[in-house]
């Protein structure tokens, strides 16, 4: 569909997404097509995390427009604001993996500071040139994690909105960064920001390079599943459509200028995740107990030991709740990988190996 045709749809002004070819953004635009007649256009530079596959399965004619390019491109940022005209934007762009910002650094602090950077400024001046409602609706979203808040001991109280920042990975300082620049430019110039500072999601579409998929992934295929350090770190587990749902929520009904954390309520160790996972698998392949597969391995340099998310302000404020538990997220999770094989194999090709070579050198049955 060209822009012509996304315009003319039904006369309403699009939104905006960008990285909408990766896990959460694409899970976002499904749910929205699926519940909104409010075009989506998707600035996506399909990187190695992004798969326009993805989306394969939106519903035909419905307004939906890929614009591949990078968020760091000024000019090309200009033209989607002039030539689009969007009502909001939401922004998921990001170098996401932890792991990856420990050996490329780099790359997270151009997407994700510098870029987040660019679309502030295209933003800003967009908003400044619109009238009247156009003006006084138009909002961005700024999708961020918990991960800013830093890590918890075991009996800490969970992250609050007012918590203070403490990042310790290359990806969550970059987070941070762009965090602190969406902050900005609310406090100095007014733009309407919201930012959602949410929990690890899983769910059908992640990369397998994140736990979860990575251990359907290896399991499915009778391979190690390495497990960091002594696989007692905890997390807490979202799944990704009630993020989405959430995010869809802030940006309808949010306050400008504030933040709301995301979370499940389901902090779980890795060791209880991949139990979970490997007891799923056994019921799909009784042949052999896949917990025997795990493989303790050296730890991830600064890993993080827990993150909590509270969850009080999006829930009294805005009436959020995650509505699927961590027990069914991951069976339906299972099942999605169990019956996408295709796209497992088609995303575990290429660059994907490489990766898996370098970062799980010393476990013999994942490099090739
Ligand atoms: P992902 O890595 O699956 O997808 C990122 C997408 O951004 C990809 O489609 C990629 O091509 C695109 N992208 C990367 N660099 C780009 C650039 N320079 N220009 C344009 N597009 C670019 O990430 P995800 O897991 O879907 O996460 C989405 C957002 O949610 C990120 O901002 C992440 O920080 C945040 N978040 C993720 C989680 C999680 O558990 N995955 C939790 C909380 C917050
Ligand atoms: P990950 O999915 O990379 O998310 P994040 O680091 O952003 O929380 O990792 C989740 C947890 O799983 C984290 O504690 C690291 C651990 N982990 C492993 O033990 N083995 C692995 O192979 C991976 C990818 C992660």
């Amino acid at each position: 569909m060209n822009k012509q045709a996304i315009n003319k749809t039904n006369g309403k002004a699009p939104i905006l997404v960008t990285g909408g070819c990766g896990f959460i953004g694409s899970n976002f635009i499904r749910q929205w097509v699926a519940t909104s007649d409010i075009p989506v256009v998707n600035l996506d530079k399909l990187t190695y995390a992004a798969n326009p596959a993805n989306l394969a399965d939106l519903p035909a004619g419905c307004s939906y427009k890929l614009v591949v390019g990078d968020i760091q491109d000024t000019n090309l940022v200009r033209s989607l604001f002039k030539d689009y005209r969007p009502s909001a934007i939401v922004h998921f762009a990001a170098e996401s993996h932890v792991d990856r910002s420990v050996t490329d650094p780099e790359s997270f602090l151009n997407t994700n500071i510098h870029g987040t950077f660019i679309l502030l400024q295209e933003a800003l001046a967009y908003w400044q040139g619109l009238e009247g409602t156009e003006k006084s609706s138009f909002r961005f979203l700024h999708v961020s994690t918990d991960e800013v808040f830093g890590s918890l001991g075991a009996n800490d109280p969970a992250f609050t909105e007012t918590t203070a920042y403490s990042p310790n990975s290359p990806y969550s300082a970059s987070k941070a960064a762009s965090d602190h620049l969406v902050r900005a430019y609310n406090h100095t110039y007014g733009l309407p920001t919201l930012i959602t500072n949410c929990s690890n999601n899983y769910g059908p579409y992640q990369f397998p390079e994140k736990l979860i998929p990575l251990m359907i992934a290896n399991a499915l295929s009778g391979k190690a599943l390495p497990i960091y350090g002594d696989g007692m770190n905890v997390r807490d587990w979202l799944y990704v459509e009630d993020h989405c749902e959430a995010i869809r929520l802030v940006l309808e009904r949010g306050v400008t200028g504030e933040t709301y954390n995301v979370g499940g309520n389901s902090e779980k160790t890795n060791l209880q995740v991949v139990g979970t996972l490997c007891k799923l698998i056994n019921e799909v392949d009784p042949s052999s107990d896949h917990n025997e597969l795990v493989t303790f391995i050296k730890d991830r340099p600064g890993h993080d030991r827990r993150y909590a998310v509270a969850t009080d302000k999006i829930y009294n404020e805005l009436g959020w709740q995650p509505r699927m538990s961590f027990e069914e997220g991951m069976r339906k999770t299972v099942a999605w990988y169990v019956n996408n094989p295709e796209w497992i194999a088609q995303v575990m090709s290429g660059e994907y190996r490489n990766w898996i070579n370098k970062q799980y050198a010393s476990v013999e049955s994942l490099v090739a």
